[in-house]
This record gives C-alpha cells, structure tokens and sequence, in this order.
C-alpha cells in the first residue's frame, strides 16, 4: 500500500526562531495527538533545515525537506544550494518543480529533471510537483500540460528510481487562492496521473506512488478531497503556517 503522506511548504515565510517555535509546536502535537500510519514531511527554507531536522529525531514520523535545490552537484554557482548540502542537514525530501518555481525563476522540464536526479543520487526522495493554469484549465488542455510535465520531468527514472517519487497536483489556480479543487476535479486528475504512471512503468509502481493534492487545503477541505480514492495525503501552504490547522490535516488520516 502507498503512504499517507501530509507535507508542510512555507514558502519563503517565518524567520529562524519563529520557525523553530512552530516545529516544535508541531512535533509536540503530533507525537500526542496523531494516531495512524500517516506521515508528516515539513519542508522549510533552507536556514531551519538543520535545526529543524535535529528535532525531528526520535520522531520516525515526522521528516523535513527543502523546497527547492539546484541543478549542479557543486562549484561556482553563487547562492545556490546542491541536494547533497541539504542532506547533510538532516533532511529527506525536496520540493521539485513547484509552480512558483515554474513561473517565477522560468525552470523548465530539463532543469527539473536534472535536479531530480541529483536529489535521487542524493538520497533525498523528490516531491515533484504538476498542475495546469486557470487557462489551461478553462481551455481543456490540462491533461496534456500534466503528462508534458510528467515526462520531462520524471519519466526518464528507471522504474526503481521512480519508486522514490512522490507526486503533488497543484492547480497553479487554486494555490493561495483560496480557491481549492473539488473533490471530484481533483480525483480525476489524481487518476489521468496514476494511469499515466501504470502506462509508462506498470501498474504495481503506479499503485505504490503516493500523489498528493495542493492548493488551498485546509482543515474544512481535507477531509473530502482525502477520502477520493486516489489522493494520498496533501501539499500545504498557507494552513502549513499554523501549527493547529496542519496538525488538524494531519489528523485526517487518524486510525
Ligand atoms: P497553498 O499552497 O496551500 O497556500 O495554496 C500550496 C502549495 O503551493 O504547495
């Protein structure tokens, strides 16, 4: 069976200490309140990574990640960070191709699949990401936007390889927008992209990839668009910022 899977993104927000409060403040509530087999990834800005990634020992369900890492393994590239920097913070995931990435620093499906493999070599376990503009959407051509990105982003890995993604559906649309997919739009994308793994790989890797669905999700939301068959958990922004309404996300999944 895939894994739940609910993973915080804060984005470029909260300073050092106020980032070390609200992680422990996480920690605390999910060690007395979640109760299931679900999984808790927070993925910071890189200065808490390491700090961050301390307190979470101890807590095997509980794991950081980046939100982003560059596409070389190291040299003269001022102000980047490399995959192997942020494993050796401690962390396990990055964030890749996330559509604020996409957009504003214009990375492309060939940047992103360098930067996959690098994560992968890394031993990082890459959240990639996918979604379609309002346009897109409204111009019924989000189907196709998808599979583009799945495949030049990520179905080059080898079907070993692959088993260390986990996908996130992000409508750029309804990214801290307030306006959130229904349930039933983005069950239908959750399975166009678990059929496009099974028709690329096989169906045993497209049942065993988690896909997560983003975009303003929050404690009212998440219940429904969770319970669709093929949504494995969830990609939180905004409701990521307060410790109650993420860990109330989490709690979704309680046994
Ligand atoms: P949001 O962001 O929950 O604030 O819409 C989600 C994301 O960008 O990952």
């Amino acid at each position: 069976m895939r894994r739940k899977i609910v993973a915080g993104n804060w984005k470029m927000n909260l300073d050092y200490q106020q980032g070390i409060s609200l992680f422990s403040e996480i920690i605390n509530m999910v060690k007395d309140e979640v109760r299931g087999d679900q999984h808790v990834v927070v993925c910071s800005p890189f200065i808490h990574l390491h700090a961050i990634s301390q307190l979470a020992k101890g807590h095997p369900r509980v794991s950081t990640g980046a939100q982003n890492c560059y596409a070389e393994a190291a040299g003269a590239y001022t102000g980047e960070i490399s995959a192997a920097q942020v494993t050796s913070t401690g962390a396990t995931y990055v964030i890749l191709g996330h559509s604020e990435r996409r957009i504003y620093f214009g990375e492309d499906g060939y940047l992103l699949s360098k930067k996959v493999d690098l994560a992968l070599k890394s031993g990082l376990s890459p959240i990639f990401c996918v979604g379609e503009t309002l346009e897109e959407r409204e111009s019924d051509q989000y189907f196709d936007v998808i599979r583009q990105q799945l495949e030049a982003g990520v179905f080059h890995l080898s079907n070993e390889a692959f088993k260390n993604i986990i996908l996130a559906y992000e409508p750029v649309w309804a990214i801290g927008t307030g306006l959130t997919a229904s349930p039933q739009q983005a069950q239908e994308v959750h399975a166009f992209i678990r059929n496009e793994i099974a028709a690329h790989y096989n169906q045993e890797v497209a049942d065993s990839t988690s896909v997560l669905y983003g975009g303003s999700c929050n404690p009212g939301n998440a219940p429904d668009l969770f319970s669709q068959a093929d949504i494995d958990g969830g990609l939180i922004g905004g409701a990521s910022l307060k410790s109650r309404d993420f860990v109330e996300i989490v709690k979704v999944y309680n046994a």
